[in-house]
Formats: structure tokens, C-alpha cells, sequence
């Protein structure tokens, strides 16, 4: 069974000893999770598994990435399950703090926040969420000093703003993005897909349907005869047909910047670029992200 930590002191001191060690610097990862683990999580230890030498899964409903009138106190809390499932990963630590041992003062006077990237996607409908994500994740880092954490690629851009924080306040971490964990379906795995009835279950795999559709549409170049916009105004109408609320479906380069920009041609190779399609829609009472990147012939 993973070891328990509520506490930064002893987390950090069962941890320092391990550092302490003079012929084995064992490799530290860290998972950082806000519980409710599922299959996508596990998976994200296993990775990590493969990295270092000890793993920390910390587990966190963060108050401060979610905004008013958003799912905070119903998020499921299942601290006793998700620390049985780690034991089948061999997770090494789990780190469970409470709200007043992350934060000593809510809201914290001290933020830290990633500009432009935060604004645009998830950040246009949850305008303070990634600041929430960055106060806590770089906290995490300085709690566990890991020489590795691992995210999913679920959440693009929220990976995305986290190795831009790595860069930016020279965290000596190496971030690795975890691939997509799907349902037998299609359906991206989630804590929220909880949320759903069944009717909405058996809708949910549309959403990646549409965007392999419209991967395979810009693969066969078909964005060069009729241009992009058509093309997402079809698949915005046909996930609109299968009852979801679209919030946003976009199409980035890989690094999330705008097509028109001349950010495109930074990654520029050839004739050939690699692009993102990204989606967050509305199903019932769940907000169901996804993504899929896609090589595509430019112009
Ligand atoms: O992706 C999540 O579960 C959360 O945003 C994270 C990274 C654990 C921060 O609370």
C-alpha cells in the first residue's frame, strides 16, 4: 500500500530521506491528481513508474482552479478507493493534504499566472481556472521537488501552461504528457464522465467521432479546396445534433497558436504541420474535454 501523507512536513521528510541517500539519488515523479482516480490515472503512474525510482500521487480538489457556481463541492471525493487502486500501481506515496494545509490563506494573495495562453480555449468560459492550476501545481512541485511529474494529454492546454511555468520559473522538472486513456468507445476517460445519465453515456463517443472526422477531412486536404471554416461549421452543427453544448472547437497548432498567426509557420516543416483540434462541449451536467492532434498539408 502507498504510504499516507497529509502533511507537508512528513511528505517532505520521508521524502528528504531518500534525497539523503549518498550513493543512490533516487529519481523522484510526481502525478498530481484531484482524486476520483480511474483506469487514465493509473495509467499516468505507470508512466511515471517507468521514470523514477519513487512515485508521489498527490491528491487535491483544489479549490482555487474552479469558479463560482462550478462543481467544487460536489467533485467526488474517494480518498479510500483511489489509495486502494494506487496500491495495484505501486504507487510509493500519496499525498492528501487539506485545504488549510495548501492554503493557510484563501484566496491566496500570491498567484501565479501564465498570460496569454490562460485566455484563450478552457480560459475564455473559466477565466481564473488556470491561475488555480498554477498556484497549485507549482506548489506541488516545491512541496514533493520532483525530478519528474506526468500530466495527461486530456488536458492539453493545461499541460501546455504548465511546461510553459516549468520554463519560465526554471523548475528542474521534467514534465511528460501522458497519452489519451479511452473508453472501448472512444469516450475519453474523466472523472465527470460520472455526471452523465445513461442516454448521455451512449451520445458521449460523438465527440471524438467528430474530431477523428475532422482530422481525417484535414488529412485528406480538403481544409485546401472549401478552407477551415466550413469544415467547422459542419462539425460544429453535427455535435450540436448529438445534444451537446458546444463551449468551444478550435483548430491550434500543436503549440496552441492561432492559424492566422505567424506562430503557424514557427513550426513550419515543409509543406506539412502538425495541428490540434480541441473540444470542450456540454453534455448534461458534464463538461467533456477532448483533443487529437493531426499532421496536415498547409497551402
Ligand atoms: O488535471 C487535474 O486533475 C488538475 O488540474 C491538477 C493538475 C491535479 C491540478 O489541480
Amino acid at each position: 500500500m502507498p504510504s499516507i501523507h497529509h502533511h507537508i512536513s512528513t511528505l517532505r521528510a520521508a521524502l528528504n530521506s531518500y534525497r539523503g541517500q549518498q550513493d543512490s539519488k533516487q529519481c523522484i515523479a510526481l502525478v498530481p491528481t484531484m482524486g476520483n482516480l480511474h483506469e487514465g490515472h493509473l495509467e499516468l503512474v505507470k508512466l511515471a513508474k517507468q521514470h523514477a525510482d519513487i512515485v508521489v500521487v498527490s491528491i487535491f480538489v483544489n479549490p482555487t482552479q474552479f469558479g463560482v457556481g462550478e462543481d467544487f463541492d460536489s467533485y467526488p471525493r474517494t480518498l479510500d478507493a483511489d489509495v486502494a487502486k494506487l496500491a495495484t500501481v505501486d504507487a510509493d506515496y500519496v499525498f492528501a493534504p487539506s485545504i488549510d494545509e495548501m492554503y493557510p490563506v484563501l484566496p491566496p494573495p500570491t498567484s501565479v499566472r501564465a498570460g496569454e495562453i490562460t485566455t484563450q480555449l478552457c480560459g475564455q468560459s473559466r477565466p481564473n481556472h488556470f491561475d488555480g492550476v498554477g498556484i497549485v501545481v507549482s506548489k506541488l512541485f516545491n512541496i514533493v521537488q520532483p525530478e519528474v511529474a506526468v500530466f495527461g494529454q486530456k488536458d492539453y492546454q493545461q499541460l501546455a501552461i504548465i511546461q510553459q511555468i516549468v520554463r519560465d520559473l526554471s523548475y528542474p522538472i521534467e514534465i511528460i504528457g501522458a497519452p489519451i486513456v479511452r473508453a472501448a468507445d472512444g469516450l475519453a476517460l474523466s472523472s465527470r464522465n460520472q455526471y452523465l445519465t445513461e442516454d448521455e453515456r451512449n451520445i458521449a463517443p460523438v465527440l471524438h467521432q467528430e474530431l477523428q472526422r475532422l482530422a481525417e477531412q484535414l488529412m485528406q486536404g480538403q481544409h485546401l479546396e472549401q478552407g477551415l471554416a466550413p469544415l467547422l461549421t459542419e462539425t460544429r452543427a453535427r455535435i450540436t445534433e448529438a445534444d451537446f453544448k458546444i463551449d468551444y472547437l478550435e483548430v491550434k497548432t500543436a503549440q496552441l497558436d492561432s492559424l492566422e498567426t505567424d506562430g503557424a509557420s514557427a513550426s513550419f516543416d515543409g509543406n506539412q504541420q502538425e495541428l490540434v483540434i480541441l473540444v470542450a462541449a456540454w453534455l448534461g451536467r458534464a463538461r467533456l474535454l477532448d483533443n487529437q492532434l493531426v499532421t496536415v498539408k498547409l497551402p
